[in-house]
């Protein structure tokens, strides 16, 4: 059984109040200075090649700002997302930029096909060059999140995530996988990706940790110049860069895997050498490769935000290492230095920042920017700088010159050859953990029963940033291209005669040989990621247990987006593989390494080691149990270490309490009721819908949404807890049920259900509101999970759910 601490959801950190540092022309102190202030001299040397500053086009730079209005100018610099502006409006607003993140697609499609989005960029960019009476027009420059293959369209390359890539160890394989990710996004008609995360992630407990390639700053910078210099190809003075090629961004400057706690958007506390040292590693290649943009973090050094440290974004990215292209920000990440909002902040714009990320905050940014230059507030070198600047990426892009029409090339779009790089990119990040008996490889003519809520999953096995923000509602349909694992698996073992049975539960009819359990963590991203402590808490552990106890030998495929601790996981398993999120071509990629042919030999043999340390405890800080580097195959069988297979978490203990659900965390299992395993509450079932919903921060919240009599349970391992405890929900309602709403506990002391009518009736039209439930009301004894059940039509919005150790009061008549 596992044990958790009263999970507290990692808020946004927003910096404290020290004002903005900025340059001190002094003599550098010695480097383990801690103070936000970067010292040019401390950091390396590094230029942009010169074909991004040839005179020519520089003089061409000249004259087009010479005519643009002091409105185009500052449109130039703000970016807007395409779920909050339409092509009209730039006949209004000159804007020089436009993003599609995460959750946009084409006309609100999140499923827009390739040639949709070719079409959606042609529309902007025509308006966007429609001759003007005054002024220049200029063409629109447009971003998209392609950060494992063009991972927003259905059909297109999936490669593994960052993590499994830095498993590989393989910076060629890094290059033909960023030239294949160019060619795609380039045939959607896009120019630009928000490519690669350079992050050297420190703690797993990061929920972005799985973008970064390693916490080796070595491997991070062996990677980043293979990966700019195929994304963008050669570049050559006065010349556009080819058709298949797309502008990179070295992203997140700097120090985004280096916060406190791993606390997504939080702040770094560590010394200059420091920050150099690990975090910077991977820009002076990517800048040197000619990287045309980087992206300032979210997060903060030393509580300053990087948004508006001018030491960093221009003393020592733009001065000492040379950088030329552009530096655009993170989602309205401006909008959190001191002092600014998302609608207005010049602070950010004078530290270094070329373009700001305006999602939806462009329209008052614009017009708060503009009031500011004409009242001469903004100086005028540096709003000509940042627009020298994306000018420079225009021309390099060949937008200057080009024509609103040009069609992508749609064909390469999910290509075989591009398939067959992923498939090769899986296979290599595989990392054998654990190889004791002969479970694997998988024997020619074997009877395989494959299994555990990973198997048949392509959103498990694709991970966050895929076809939405979270990667939650990723299924096969989206990538008939590609396979589940077990699909994978399946294939592979009947071509060699043998017989493979997928099971939801690893309940079988025929006793198999061999069992392969596939289980991990189910999809996130950003804070949404971030865990309090490394153990891994999600299903998989019965039944690797189940199976064991039938004497059936089991290999353990493990999905996640870092190491975790799987010490019970790993002890109760013959073998074990670490297989990260793999992306669609999961199933063919693990079946080469895992599957032998009728010659008894794999296609392929295990070469992927860690690229992270794998802990050997829970808590923060926990000891290695392997080390970077460490990885078997067939012929040099992992040695594991004992295995501590309980884990303590300091600070919390059975009889906290502890958090179901938190503002998108989620550490229990939902389910509508017939159905097993629903993951992280977004879906539909009979008569029920869950979708995610903001409060206070992006998908922070679910709605809950009856449409017939229907029943939603959710479930959590049973834990001891005291009589005086009780279940609290954060809930808004603006509408009270027509008809009767019940709640009952799940487990074999349950009670009868409870009415919650007149609690929703009470909770109607007044906001989010605690209703606390003494467990006692509900059941005798240990509580499972809960069943929230209507008998009609209702709608809520769900923030927390969670148990705590003592309840306000202990009254069962209600209202609560
Ligand atoms: C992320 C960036 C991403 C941007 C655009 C932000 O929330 O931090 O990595 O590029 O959104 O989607
Ligand atoms: C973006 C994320 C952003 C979120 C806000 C996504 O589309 O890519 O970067 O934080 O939406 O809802």
């Amino acid at each position: 059984m596992k044990v958790w601490l009263l999970a507290s959801a990692a808020g946004l950190a927003v910096a404290g109040c020290s004002p903005g540092p900025t340059t001190i022309a002094s003599a550098p102190p010695p480097a383990e200075n801690h103070t936000p202030v970067a010292y040019a001299a401390n950091w390396p040397e590094a230029h942009s090649p010169a074909a991004i500053t040839d005179a020519a086009t520089e003089a061409a730079i000249d004259a087009l700002i010479a005519k643009m209005t002091l409105a185009q100018k500052v449109g130039q610099v703000i970016q807007a997302d395409i779920s909050a502006i339409q092509p009209d409006d730039l006949r209004k607003y000159p804007l020089g930029s436009i993003l599609a993140g995460g959750n946009s697609g084409p006309n609100g499609n999140d499923r827009a096909s390739a040639a949709e989005w070719d079409a959606l960029v042609r529309a902007f960019r025509k308006v966007s060059m429609e001759p003007r009476t005054d002024g220049v027009a200029i063409p629109i420059l447009f971003g998209v999140d392609a950060v494992h293959g063009h991972n927003n369209i259905p059909g297109a390359t999936v490669f593994p995530h960052n993590v499994g890539l830095g498993a590989t160890h393989d910076p060629e394989l890094i290059g033909r996988i960023g030239a294949v990710t160019a060619a795609e996004i380039a045939g959607s008609g896009i120019e630009w990706t928000f490519a690669p995360t350079l992050a050297v992630p420190q703690d797993g407990r990061w929920g972005r940790a799985y973008e970064g390639y390693s916490s080796d700053p070595a491997i991070v910078a062996a990677y980043s110049a293979e990966m700019v210099r195929n994304l963008q190809g050669p570049l050559v003075a006065g010349k556009p860069l080819a058709d298949d090629k797309v502008a990179a961004t070295a992203k997140h400057f700097l120090a985004d895997g280096g916060t406190e706690k791993g606390q997504d958007q939080g702040d770094a506390r560590i010394s200059e050498a420091e920050l150099v040292r690990i975090h910077n590693a991977g820009y002076p290649p990517a800048i040197d490769a000619g990287t045309l943009t980087v992206m300032a973090s979210f997060s903060s050094w030393n509580g300053a935000k990087h948004h508006g440290n001018k030491s960093l974004l221009t003393d020592a990215l733009k001065g000492r290492m040379g950088f030329e292209g552009l530096v655009v920000g993170d989602w309205n990440a401006h909008g959190q230095v001191p002092g600014c909002e998302p609608t207005d902040c010049p602070q950010a714009l004078e530290a270094g920042l070329d373009l700001y990320m305006a999602p939806d905050s462009w329209k008052g940014l614009y017009e708060n920017t503009l009031k500011r230059a004409e009242a001469g507030e903004i100086p005028k070198d540096r709003l000509e700088d940042a627009i020298r600047r994306i000018l420079r990426v225009k021309f390099k892009l060949g937008l200057m010159d080009g024509q609103p029409d040009t069609r992508g090339n749609l064909s390469v779009i999910g290509s075989p050859a591009h398939l067959a790089v992923a498939r090769e990119a899986v296979a290599k990040s595989l990392v054998l953990l654990k190889n004791e008996g002969s479970a694997l490889p998988v024997k020619p003519g074997a009877k395989v029963l494959v299994t555990g809520p990973g198997a048949d999953d392509m959103a498990m096995q694709s991970g966050g940033w895929t076809i939405g923000w979270q990667g939650t509602d990723v299924t096969k349909a989206d990538f008939p291209n590609g396979q589940t694992i077990w699909e994978g698996l399946s294939q592979a073992v009947r071509d060699v005669g043998g017989q493979a049975a997928l099971s939801k539960d690893g309940s079988f009819s025929q006793k198999p040989d061999v069992a392969i359990v596939v289980f991990g963590e189910t999809p996130y991203a950003e804070f949404q990621g971030d865990r309090p402590h490394l153990d891994f808490t999600g299903e998989g552990l019965a039944t690797i247990e189940a199976l064991k106890a039938k004497g059936i030998p089991v290999v353990s495929v493990f999905l996640s987006g870092r190491p975790l601790f799987v010490g019970p996981e790993m002890d109760a398993s013959d073998a074990f593989v670490a297989a990260w999120l793999p992306g669609s071509q999961a199933g063919s990629g693990i079946a080469e390494v895992l599957v032998a042919g009728s010659n008894g030999r794999t296609k392929r043999d295990f070469t992927g080691t860690l690229s992270f340390a794998w802990p050997a405890g829970c808590e923060p800080g926990a000891e290695t149990l392997f080390p970077l580097g460490f990885g078997g195959s067939y012929t040099a069988k992992p040695t594991v270490p004992a295995l501590a297979t309980t884990c303590s978490l300091s600070g919390g203990s059975r009889g906290d309490g502890f958090a179901v659900y938190d503002r998108g965390l989620q550490s229990g299992i939902w389910a509508f009721t017939g159905d097993t395993g629903l993951v992280n509450l977004v879906g539909s079932g009979p008569g029920f819908k869950a979708t995610a919903f903001d409060i206070a921060a992006q998908e922070d919240a679910r709605r809950l949404t009856w449409t017939a009599p229907a029943s939603l349970q959710l479930r959590w391992d049973a834990q001891e807890l005291p009589q005086t405890a009780a279940l609290k929900m954060r809930v808004s309602v603006a509408k009270a049920p027509a008809a009767a709403i019940t709640l009952k506990a799940l487990g074999d002391k349950a009670k009868g259900p409870l009415d919650l009518t007149p609690t929703m009736k009470l909770v109607e039209g007044k906001g989010m509101r605690d209703i606390e439930i003494p467990l006692a009301c509900i059941a005798d004894g240990a509580v499972t999970g809960v069943e929230i059940a209507s008998a009609g039509a209702f709608v809520f919005e769900l923030e927390t759910i969670a148990v705590v150790p003592q309840a306000a009061q202990m009254d069962c008549t209600g209202p609560f």
